[in-house]
């Protein structure tokens, strides 16, 4: 059962705090209702309620959390509280049975971009992070740029696949050897002064050009760093992640690590924000013991560690 706002969002170009929180509070009881009958079971065959707590939009997220507790309470059954990023990473455990930690993530998604050591399933020690634009947010700001509209990474991969990656070259950031940060905003701004060249001098373009080598340089970006970062931990796994993780060119580039890497992604509706993920991360709290009691609240940032 999935309740996408995708459409309410795309007329204005991105996500209205406000409007997803009162979407989610309209939803949230008939979304849950049919979860329950699709998976023919009743309410008293849970075990325990998981809820997405932090981070996010406190809004949407408060409106999780005052229904996952309302359960909890009346069910008497253990409530777990669930980080939004954990629960990207655990969709790979979804489809992947055979996938164990420890292993490295990429997590990129609209608001997230880490290279994350899994060491266990509820440990986990971030390696790299982006210094400022997350890799979902630079695409959604090319794409707008660019005329594809919202939400712009599928919009962007579809278009470049019409284009030639070599067009231009947009610079990249590095920190260094060993240091696996990502800045995205001066291959953002790059595309954006890129752009507003041509217009000046009255020049054609053409977008698929531009979409396809934008991508190119987020995608040698992450997976630059993962490999390296995979390389410098000593595992033979990575895994990819969040939003941008169904991107097609992302995934190419690290199937050519195949035979030194093992690699694993979520298929795409796993990919993107949903619940059978925070099920997932949740089962392994439970399973630990993690959980929280009534004064659990929405905390709109919070590491992943
Ligand atoms: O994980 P997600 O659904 O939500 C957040 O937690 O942010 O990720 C959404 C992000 C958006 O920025 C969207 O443009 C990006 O993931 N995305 C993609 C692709 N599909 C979704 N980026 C690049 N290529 C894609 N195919
Ligand atoms: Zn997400």
């Amino acid at each position: 059962m999935i309740s996408s706002q995708i459409k309410i969002h795309q007329k204005y170009g991105g996500v209205v705090p406000e409007i997803a929180s009162r979407k989610h509070l309209e939803v949230i009881s008939d979304v849950i209702e049919e979860a329950i009958k699709d998976a023919n079971i009743t309410l008293d065959d849970i075990d325990a309620i998981a809820v997405t707590y932090a981070p996010g939009l406190v809004g949407a997220l408060l409106v999780g959390v005052s229904t996952a507790k309302a359960l909890a309470l009346s069910l008497n059954k253990p409530l777990v509280g669930v980080h939004h990023i954990r629960g990207h990473i655990c969709a790979n455990f979804i489809e992947h049975k055979d996938l164990q930690p420890p292993f490295v993530c990429l997590v990129a998604s609209g608001g997230h971009s880490h290279i994350i050591l899994v060491e266990d399933y509820t440990k986990f020690k971030i390696l790299g992070q982006t210094r400022d634009d997350a890799a979902g947010e630079a695409f959604d700001k090319v794409a707008r740029v660019l005329g594809l509209g919202y939400p712009g990474g599928p919009k962007i991969d579809a278009e470049a696949k019409k284009g030639n990656a070599d067009f231009v070259s947009f610079k990249q950031v590095s920190f260094g050897k060993d240091n696996f940060d990502f800045s995205f905003s001066g291959i953002k701004t790059g595309v954006i002064n890129y752009l507003h060249n041509l217009e000046q001098k009255n020049e054609p373009y053409n977008i698929s050009d531009i979409a396809a080598s934008f991508q190119k340089s987020v995608v040698e970006v992450l997976s630059k760093n993962l490999i390296a970062a995979a390389k410098k931990m000593g595992v033979d796994k990575i895994a990819i992640a969040g939003g941008v993780a169904s991107n097609s060119a992302l995934r190419s580039e690290l199937e050519l690590q195949k035979g030194k890497l093992k690699l694993y992604y979520p298929s795409p509706v796993y990919c993107t924000d949903n619940a059978a993920m925070i099920a997932c991360s949740g089962y392994y709290e439970y399973q630990n013991k993690n959980f929280k009691d009534m004064t659990l609240n929405a905390i709109p940032y919070l590491s992943v560690e």
